[in-house]
């Protein structure tokens, strides 16, 4: 079973209970590759700050598999002296199979998104979930509602508005916190975005009283940010803002013909990558100012 791979990665749920009863958010960053999950491990390690780390199937597979996503953190946790609190979450596990499998490989934290099923069924299959990850130490995320956009090709919403009474309902199943639709996006926001709803957020807190995750956290106002904090919201998921921000800075090293053979040894891939690396610490270090999490680990 899981549980024993994970000796050092923690169950999201105290962490995320604890930011909950304070008011702050524990950022949910997504990594793409090892020097992502080195930047993160880092920077939530200097600036004294748990941190979940998401993985989506499509960087699973990218990265080369369950097993190896967890290898690479655990051993990251190993070499890096890592103490912070750190989770290894499966963002938007598409079925009941997928979290399983991931629970067997070692992930400390699960999210069951059902929101592309009827209600009933998301409900049935996240139970099933909860029932399996308990006990392997496992923390459970759910949906209701839909986020928009899309979200490495395995959550495509329409961004409908998640209902208070399924909240509650979601949240009997054992469930440690709750994704919801609240006019959140994937990806970058469109001009003309009329912004989070925050009459469904408190709706949606007052009906399931745990933490709310906000899924789309790139690009939001740093006021929406703050009052989503305070009306519940307890998780944040970032993955676009650390990729454009990784993106730019590789690019200006180009742009400045540092990797041309011709300016010295810049061609070398670990220093190509380098200023991407310094990018995802220092838009990390931006976001948990926001979030309130820094010095919280
Ligand atoms: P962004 O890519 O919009 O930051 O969303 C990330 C996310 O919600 C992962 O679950």
């Amino acid at each position: 079973m899981g549980q024993k791979y994970h000796a050092k990665l923690v169950n999201a749920s105290e962490i995320i209970k604890k930011a909950h009863q304070n008011k702050y958010a524990v950022g949910h960053f997504n990594i793409n590759n090892l020097e992502w999950t080195k930047a993160l491990l880092e920077a939530a390690q200097e600036k004294k700050t748990p941190i979940i780390l998401g993985a989506s199937k499509g960087a699973i597979k990218y990265m080369g598999g369950y097993n190896l996503v967890v290898v690479i953190v655990n051993s990251l946790l190993d070499s890096l002296n890592i103490t912070v609190p750190v989770a290894l979450h499966l963002d938007h596990g598409q079925s009941v199979e997928s979290c399983k499998i991931a629970i067997d490989a070692g992930f400390s934290s699960v999210m069951y998104d059902g929101s592309h099923h009827p209600f009933a069924e998301n409900l049935k299959n996240t139970k099933e979930v909860v029932e399996y990850a308990k006990p392997n130490d496992v923390s459970v995320e759910a949906e209701i509602g839909t986020i928009g956009g899309e979200e490495d090709g395995c959550s495509v919403g329409t961004g409908e508005i998640g209902d208070p009474k399924e909240a509650a309902e979601m949240v009997e199943t054992g469930i440690d916190f709750i994704a919801v639709g609240i006019g959140n996006i994937h990806g970058p926001y469109p001009t003309g975005w009329p912004g989070l709803n925050f009459q469904a957020l408190e709706d949606i807190q007052d009906a399931a009283k745990i933490g709310i995750v906000l899924h789309g956290g790139s690009g939001i106002p740093q006021e929406q940010v703050k009052k989503a904090i305070s009306l519940g919201v307890s998780k944040i998921n970032v993955n676009t803002e650390l990729q454009i921000a990784f993106v730019a800075a590789i690019r200006k090293y180009i742009e400045e013909g540092k990797d041309k053979p011709e300016n010295g040894k810049g061609f070398d891939p670990r220093k190509l990558l380098k200023p991407g690396y310094e990018a995802i610490k220092a838009t990390f270090d931006e976001l948990i100012s926001w979030f309130g999490c820094k010095g919280k680990g």
